[in-house]
């Protein structure tokens, strides 16, 4: 069977979503996760575009090995210079080029003639091409640019050395049979196509990505590139879990296979969820909390007598746990472990302790410890093997007629615990000022979100929060019964990774 080469753009694509933030070590732990996940191609970042995308490349570069890495460079000789800096150390190194070819972005844009983007294109190419042979070219906004136009810029990057072409619906624009056609038309009108990959990138502003990918490699296009739970620029990518699992499912309309490991498609969209701090909506297809719940009756009743009735996939195709047992108080050290490892997690030494001491505080409080209460605390252990601070004591004092007071103790970097008190305009303040007399790190709070984890008054609060601190925006998160403390988390959370890249800058 045709194989289709799934290229993942959620590092670089999806990163340019407003608001992602995410650190150098964040980026590498999404793309060790991709990597486990199967996916060919992991687009790691922009190196030119800033400092931090530049180490991130080349960090993941030297770590991956079962994947190709790929570096984006607009067709600038620096950027191209960059780019192969960054992704040199990689196993499998790419470099990917591209440069706007539509009338509109030519003449409002860069203010260049067609000849001339033509010359840059193949001059860049060749360029990328000395570095590697793994090169990609895309002509920018190629769904609102001229047929013949696209024809000649293909086949001259082919020429020039391009292994793969991509064919990027920028602004979201094209709907499918249009997109279908122009792939189409590149097979018979490109004579050098057989010796390049066909690619395809769509945007979701009409909300068509993945309509318009799904019809693009049913014309012969054999990679698309897309997002875990399709974020992006604007309204996102098309999304890879979707992409994936239509493939998959629907085997018989399309005949086509892919690399990916199913299995591991919940686990990946979680981490990009929990380090992005973009909440997956509970109807979104494959991965949202709604996505095999059964509400209705009838439903259910059919679901109960069999599966097959209501349900077009089974959730353990792509790794949603199935949990047959409830966790509660008298769930010991063994049954919490095999637990831990159905969701994925491997807890061991003192974070296992930590872990198991928290689930048993908390099934003190709750009668039945869910799989998402879990996963949410064994992500506040993780969160909180690297800090910088860590929160020792949290005491608030608050009321309708009382100024609302909160103490802390911290433990420093020198193992020290240094307490402090402060009020605030309420206890959320109160706990931030009293912090911030403590770590003195300019900051602005511009977001701050509360969740419940399950249902119940007993549920764990979830607290997203983004502060800016020099240009730059840092998600915390943070997870409690008592959502002022997982306040107090998410904002030490944040602050230590502000901490963090500080310290990482310096160096
Ligand atoms: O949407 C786009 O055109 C892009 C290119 C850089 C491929 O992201
Ligand atoms: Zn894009």
């Amino acid at each position: 069977m045709d194989k289709v080469l799934i290229f993942d753009t959620t590092l670089r694509d999806g990163e340019q979503a407003a608001g992602a933030g995410l650190s150098v070590q964040d980026k590498l732990q999404i793309a060790q996760q991709l990597e486990k996940l199967g996916v060919d191609v992991i687009e790691a970042g922009f190196p030119l575009s800033s400092l931090g995308d530049f180490d991130a490349v080349q960090t993941i570069a030297e770590r991956i090995k079962n994947s190709v890495v790929c570096a984006l460079a607009h067709a600038n000789p620096d950027a191209i210079d960059k780019a192969w800096e960054a992704v040199k150390k990689a196993k499998c190194p790419r470099i990917h080029v591209f440069l706007s070819a539509s009338d509109i972005h030519l003449l409002y844009q860069l203010k260049k003639s067609r000849d001339e983007i033509l010359q840059i294109s193949r001059d860049m190419v060749a360029r990328a091409k000395k570095y590697t042979g793994d090169v990609e070219f895309s002509p920018m906004d190629a769904t609102r640019t001229d047929r013949s136009y696209i024809y000649q810029i293909l086949e001259a990057v082919i020429k020039a050395g391009a292994t793969t072409v991509n064919i990027p619906d920028t602004v979201g624009y094209a709907v499918p049979q249009e997109y279908g056609d122009l792939i189409t038309d590149i097979f018979n009108n490109v004579p050098n196509i057989d010796k390049a990959v066909v690619s395809v990138h769509c945007h979701n502003d009409l909300g068509l990505a993945v309509a318009n990918s799904l019809e693009a490699i049913r014309r012969g296009a054999r990679q698309v590139e897309c997002t875990i739970n399709g974020i992006g620029e604007r309204a996102g990518n098309a999304s890879m879990e979707e992409i994936v699992m239509a493939i998959k499912t629907r085997n018989d309309a399309y005949c086509l296979d892919t690399n990916i490991d199913t299995t591991q498609i919940y686990k990946s969209s979680r981490l990009v969820s929990e380090l992005t701090g973009f909440i997956v909506q509970p109807n979104k297809a494959i991965i949202g909390a709604n996505a095999f719940r059964h509400q209705s009756g009838i439903h259910q009743d059919g679901v109960i007598k069999k599966a097959i009735t209501y349900e077009i996939m089974d959730p353990k195709t792509v790794g949603i746990p199935a949990s047959s047992l409830v966790l509660g108080k008298l769930s010991g050290r063994h049954a919490f472990k095999d637990r831990l490892a159905e969701l994925g997690f491997m807890l061991e030494g003192d974070s296992f302790n930590h872990a198991f001491l928290a689930f048993k505080e908390l099934a003190d409080k709750k009668r039945e410890v869910t799989d998402r209460d879990i996963e949410s605390l064994v992500k506040e252990e993780l969160r909180t093997t690297s800090e910088v601070y860590h929160l020792d004591h949290i005491e608030v004092s608050c009321g309708d007629h009382s100024i609302p007071t909160a103490t802390v103790r911290l433990i420093g970097p020198d193992g020290k615990s240094v307490a402090d008190a402060a009020l605030g305009t309420g206890p959320v303040d109160a706990v931030y000022e009293a912090i911030n007399r403590i770590v003195r790190v300019s900051n602005k709070l511009t977001e701050f979100t509360v969740k419940s984890v399950t249902e119940g008054i007993d549920a764990i609060g979830e607290v997203l929060i983004r502060i800016e601190s020099d240009g730059v925006t840092y998600t915390g998160r943070g997870a409690d019964t008592d959502i002022i403390v997982a306040s107090a988390k998410a904002y030490m959370n944040a602050l230590n990774r502000l901490l963090a890249a500080e310290k990482a800058r310096k160096e």
